[in-house]
Order: structure tokens, then C-alpha cells, then sequence
């Protein structure tokens, strides 16, 4: 018997979040703004066990580790607390996307765990709220409580650290990934931005210029203005990615074939299609572009990669319960 079970969508920034001024609250250095993707997602499942149990993890159909297992029972505890209640619970969750590879695993599997929580311990709090919980499990998770375009506010506090929905991105927006490499990476995304707030001296550039670009994108987006939406998206990936070459040891997520695939974008922009590379803590490109010219990115693509390397997604809707029916497993 399940007693929650909900779907989250992963997104990707466009103005990325790289570093946290509150390790522990995981407030950040600075706001930040994605898109929820429509074909990549978590579906996780939670009950509610007798009293005496301890918290079980399943990823995948795989019992996860004690350390593992430990992360999702911490994250547990702010549901607890606030329920007031002390009892252990079963999740299980699958992940409709590569597991910690770039691809936003963590922000689909907190914001679907953040979810069925709310629904198991019958806190009923609103999504934005329920942001701010996604928010200590995994930072990106607090923007896929919503659909399209999505910000994170760092706020002051660890109560308005929340997303907001700032646009349904339903004219003609969509993204290509490029799966590179599906393997999990090896620095992780939480000590790869923690080793650059430490030691790169690029660092406080990264902020105050992700300050600017989240305006400018927000009036972008205001305006349909698709050509600086994806100009600002590009500078803002290759931005973060500078501050981590000057960390100390460099941190460098660039694979061979994530340049090929840069390369080939520069390539279709030269020749007059409109699409804009950014990439996260991982090897993996995704394309910002046209919904309506995804296709014809995807196939100039396919002169490098294979047909499960490349994937084309519109824009994805916020977290929901999934029904009855997708809810048998
Ligand atoms: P990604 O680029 O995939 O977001 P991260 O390094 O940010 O990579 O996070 C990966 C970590 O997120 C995993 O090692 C695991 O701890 C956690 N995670 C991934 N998927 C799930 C899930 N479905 N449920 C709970 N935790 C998950
Ligand atoms: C490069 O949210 O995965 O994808 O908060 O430590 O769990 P933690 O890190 P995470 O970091 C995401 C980094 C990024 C950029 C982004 O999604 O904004
Ligand atoms: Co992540």
C-alpha cells in the first residue's frame, strides 16, 4: 500500500545556481531562473511505516546505502518536525532521468519526495511554500514545484528562499539534450560549487554578473524576446563554468564530445538558426531553441550522436499526484 505518490518534472537553468551563502538552509549566492522539462521527470512513492521502523530508500528498485538512505531521512525530519509526528517511512522513487549526470536528478527527486510528503503527513502546504522544503533537500528542486519558466528568489530568509512561476514558456520554447555521457559524474554538483565559493577567485564575478542577467532575462522573457533569452542563457552556463576553471583544483565538467556538440550549434548559428548552448555540474549539452526547430537541431546532431543520445523536450508542468493507474508499480 503507497500512500503518497507524486511526479516532478527536472528542470535546467538558464541563470544557474552555482554556490550557497547557507550551507545547512541551503539558501544561495544568488537567484536564479529554468525551465521545467516535459520528458525528463521522477515519479516517487512514499508510505508510511508501523511505529518501531527505520526510513528505507529504493532508487530505481535498488535498497540505497545507510549514507544514502541517512540524506533522505534528514530531509524527512523537516516534514516530521513540522507534523509533529515521529514516524519512519518507505520511499521509492524512479528516476525518468539519468542519475546524477548533469541532468537535474536532484531537483526532480526532491521536488517529487517534497510532494508525496506533503500529502503522507497532510501538511497540505501551498507550492510555493513547499518550495522552500524541495529547497534543503536539493537547491534546483525549490524551481520544479512549477511549470516553464521559474525563478528561485534567494530572498532574506529561509522562509522566502521560494520559487515563483514567471511565464508558461508556450511560445515555441524547447530544449535538445545531448546526452554525452549518462554516467554519474565524480564531483558531485553540492562540492563542486563548494570548492569554487572557496577557492576561485572568478567567484564573486559569478554573482554580481548573475545578478544582472537574471533582470535582463526576466525582461526577455517579459518581451518573447528569444534571441537575448538564449544570449543571456549561454554567457550565464559559460559564465559558471569560468569561475570553476579558476577553483583550486580546476573543476571541469566539459567532456570532448560536449564541445562537438557546442561546436555544431555555433555551426547552425552561423547559419541562421536561433539556438543557444548552456550546460550544468556534468558533460551534458542541452540546446535552447525553437520547439518548432528541435527536429532539425536534433538531426544535424545525429552527424555526431546516436538516437539515444538526443532528446527533445518542450516545456513541463509543475509537481502533481500521479493517478491510481500510473501510481501501480
Ligand atoms: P544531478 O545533476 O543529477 O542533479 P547531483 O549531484 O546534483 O546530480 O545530485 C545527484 C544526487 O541526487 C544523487 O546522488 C542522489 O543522492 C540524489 N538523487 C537523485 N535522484 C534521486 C531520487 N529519485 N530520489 C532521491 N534522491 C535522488
Ligand atoms: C549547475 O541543486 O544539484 O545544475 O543544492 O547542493 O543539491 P545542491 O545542488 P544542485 O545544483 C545545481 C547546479 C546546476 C545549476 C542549477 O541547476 O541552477
Ligand atoms: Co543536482
Amino acid at each position: 500500500m503507497k500512500n503518497a505518490a507524486f511526479r516532478a518534472h527536472t528542470n535546467i537553468a538558464l541563470i544557474k545556481y552555482w554556490g550557497k551563502e547557507d550551507e545547512t538552509l541551503f539558501i544561495p549566492m544568488n537567484s536564479s531562473l529554468s525551465l521545467t522539462l516535459n520528458e525528463l521527470y521522477t515519479d516517487t512513492f512514499v508510505s508510511r511505516l508501523d511505529e518501531g521502523a527505520k526510513d528505507s530508500f529504493i532508487l530505481n528498485n535498488h535498497e540505497q546505502s545507510e549514507e544514502e538512505t541517512k540524506k533522505i531521512s534528514k530531509f524527512l525530519d523537516l516534514f516530521r518536525k513540522e507534523a509533529g509526528i515521529s514516524s519512519a517511512f518507505r520511499v521509492e522513487s524512479i528516476n525518468h532521468v539519468p542519475t546524477a549526470a548533469g541532468l537535474a536528478s536532484s531537483a526532480s527527486a526532491f521536488a517529487a519526495l517534497a510532494g508525496a510528503m506533503n500529502q503522507v503527513t497532510g501538511l497540505q502546504m501551498d507550492p510555493q511554500k513547499l518550495s522552500t522544503y524541495a529547497r534543503r533537500g536539493s537547491g534546483s528542486s525549490t524551481r520544479s514545484l512549477f511549470g516553464g519558466f521559474v525563478e528561485w528568489q534567494k530572498g532574506t530568509s529561509s522562509e522566502d528562499s521560494m520559487a515563483i512561476p514567471i511565464d508558461p514558456a508556450d511560445w515555441d520554447i524547447g530544449m535538445v539534450i545531448v546526452a554525452v555521457n549518462k554516467t554519474a559524474k565524480k564531483i558531485s554538483s553540492r562540492l563542486g560549487m563548494k570548492q569554487t565559493v572557496e577557492t576561485s577567485p572568478f567567484y564573486p564575478a559569478w554573482v554580481s554578473s548573475a545578478k544582472d542577467d537574471l533582470i535582463a532575462i526576466k525582461e526577455a522573457i517579459h518581451e518573447h524576446d528569444f534571441k537575448r533569452l538564449g544570449e543571456i542563457t549561454e554567457h550565464s552556463a559559460m559564465k559558471m563554468h569560468g569561475s570553476m576553471l579558476g577553483a583550486k583544483r580546476p573543476i571541469i565538467y566539459f567532456e570532448p564530445d560536449s564541445m562537438k556538440a557546442i561546436q555544431t550549434v555555433k555551426k547552425l548559428r552561423e547559419e541562421g538558426l536561433l539556438c543557444y548552448v548552456t550546460m550544468d555540474a556534468g558533460p551534458n549539452v542541452k540546446v535552447l531553441c525553437r520547439l518548432s526547430e528541435a527536429e532539425k537541431i536534433k538531426q544535424k546532431l545525429l552527424e555526431d550522436f546516436t538516437e539515444e543520445q538526443v532528446l527533445i523536450s518542450g516545456p513541463g508542468p509543475g509537481i502533481r499526484p500521479l493517478t491510481d493507474n500510473e501510481a501501480q508499480v
